[in-house]
């Protein structure tokens, strides 16, 4: 006889990882092409000698260096085994039971559906407009008393999508100050937008706000897992409660703080994707593929019900992009040259024809 397990994690669809194969180009998994600093690379290797021991558990090194840097309390600042760690904790220290509703646009990171059903919590899905973007009306009209938190992926993903500043005041307002809104800016630093939407800024003044942010993307250090939540103190002190002992090891401490000294070269980079978003978008739409604006590292292509058939005809051409469902596609942008592999594929006459006639 095996051990009872939650009959209700039956329900839980496994995370699905970006594809890798050795040989193609992947463009699957939002990941940067280019390796650590080598001030971070050092900073790993030198915490490394002190692997026998714990790290700090409170990161207060990496803590202190973030609030100075984003012009925050010490006490505004958590850190998370990746930020993906910390949506799970914010479920955790907002719902406790099944009636608790967890609210976020549809389709966006699809961990929101794993991390509300992992904490016992229903999750309510407001589908994107027509133009792949958050539907922030809706999400604010479908606030019932049961709502607990609410996701706002800005830029989102899959899409890329991104919405303004003056739209996401507008919709906080609307929002119960009970309610806790998790501003996701995973992709924070490849946004362009005029209006430009920083959370911590807008949060500043509002309590029920908690922003992500990570080291995973423009910071290039998603191997060592670690991001941060900013927030008003009573959220990251419960925040750090449920805060899984020891889970952002020495190593990502370390590289974090030492890639945060050397933020200025690493966001350089984001202008080299910003242009080369731009050149694939604009290929793609040329096409004739209704790739909507991006603000992050990855493009959107709607294609429905032939996105699997996508992925496959994609994945056959030697370039490893992620088929979501019967949505879309997303591909993340790579070098240059990879970018030039998949857009010769996604031109090819038999492939429009196929994918868009
Ligand atoms: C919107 C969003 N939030 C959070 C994450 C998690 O990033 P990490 O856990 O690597 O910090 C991702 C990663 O793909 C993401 O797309």
């Amino acid at each position: 006889m095996t051990a009872q397990i939650r009959p209700d994690l039956e329900s839980i669809p496994a995370y699905t990882p970006g594809r890798s194969n050795p040989g193609a180009v992947k463009l699957a998994s939002n990941e940067t092409t280019i390796g650590p600093l080598p001030a971070a690379a050092k900073a790993i290797a030198e915490a490394a000698e002190l692997a026998n021991r714990y790290p700090d558990n409170q990161s207060t090194e990496l803590r202190t260096a973030l609030a100075e840097f984003l012009g925050v309390g010490f006490d505004n600042v958590a850190v998370g085994c990746g930020s993906v760690a910390l949506c799970q904790e914010l479920v955790q220290i907002t719902c406790s039971s099944p009636s608790d509703e967890v609210l976020f646009a549809w389709r966006s990171f699809e961990a929101y559906p794993i991390v509300t059903k992992v904490g016992n919590a229903t999750a309510v899905q407001v589908p994107l407009t027509a133009g792949q973007v958050h539907d922030l009306d809706a999400l604010a009209a479908a606030v019932s008393e049961r709502t607990k938190l609410i996701f706002v992926c800005n830029p989102n993903n899959p899409t890329g999508t991104a919405v303004g500043r003056t739209e996401l005041i507008r919709f906080l307002d609307a929002v119960p100050a009970h309610v806790l809104v998790v501003l996701d800016e995973a992709y924070y630093e490849y946004v362009r937008l005029t209006d430009h939407p920083d959370g911590v800024e807008i949060g500043r003044t509002r309590p029920n706000v908690v922003v992500l942010r990570t080291f995973s993307k423009a910071y290039g250090l998603a191997g060592l897992r670690v991001g941060y939540a900013v927030g008003d103190p009573a959220v990251i002190t419960a925040l750090l409660k449920v805060h899984i002992p020891f889970s952002v090891s020495r190593l990502a401490q370390a590289a974090a703080i030492a890639s945060l000294e050397a933020r200025h070269e690493l966001l350089d980079r984001t202008d080299l994707l910003v242009v080369e978003r731009e050149r694939v978008r604009d290929a793609l739409v040329a096409a004739g593929y209704p790739v909507p604006p991006s603000e992050a590292n990855f493009v959107w292509l709607p294609l429905g019900a032939r996105s699997a058939e996508f992925g496959e005809a994609s994945a056959a051409a030697g370039v490893l992009v992620r088929p979501y469902g019967t949505d879309g596609v997303r591909v993340t942008i790579g070098d240059p040259h990879e970018n030039d592999l998949f857009l010769s594929f996604a031109a090819e006459p038999e492939v429009l024809a196929r994918f868009l006639g």
